[in-house]
């Protein structure tokens, strides 16, 4: 397994576009998924979408349990079903050292694939449910500071450049 660097906000593409879907379900794409996880734990984050590793996939691993022991992954993933709406404040691991609130639904269903190309349907709301959401952005090239105004983008922009150079 690897650890494999995770790019931040306007410094990589891949963030920034719709990510390609899978066709392949291979060996590697397993591995890629393993490595994906490690990411996830080391970066103690809850979610992790390929565009923040810098590769346009669409492809996520999740984990939301406490024990970081239940992780799981959406390939091809689509919302098919939303209800409600509600203001959640966020972290994103490519905008380190900021939150910001963002608008979403109480609720989702959506349909996916796994590591082996099967299809399932996964549904929550809480945690889970903004985790699908904030995870299924980032396959669209969305951002949690995207929702911001430009203004308050520019700040949390300013405040992560900050973050990054004292991280250095
Ligand atoms: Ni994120």
């Amino acid at each position: 397994m690897a650890l494999i660097p995770i790019v931040y906000y306007g410094h990589h593409p891949a963030l920034h576009k719709i990510a390609e879907p899978v066709t392949v379900f291979d060996e590697a794409l397993t591995q890629l998924i393993q490595d994906m996880y490690e990411t996830m734990y080391h970066a103690e984050g809850c979610g992790l979408a390929a565009p923040q590793i810098g590769l346009s996939k669409r492809i996520a691993v999740i984990d939301i349990s406490e024990e970081k022991n239940k992780p799981f992954c959406i390939i091809n993933p689509e919302i098919i079903e939303k209800t409600g709406s509600e203001l959640m404040s966020a972290g994103c691991l490519s905008v380190p050292g900021t939150y910001s609130t963002t608008p979403r639904a109480t609720h989702v269903k959506v349909r996916a694939q796994n590591e082996t190309g099967q299809f399932f349907e996964i549904e929550g709301d809480g945690l889970l449910g903004h985790c699908l959401q904030h995870e299924i952005d980032h396959l669209f090239g969305k951002l949690n500071i995207d929702y911001l105004s430009l203004l308050k983008r520019k700040m949390s922009l300013k405040k992560m450049e900050k973050f990054l150079k004292r991280a250095e």
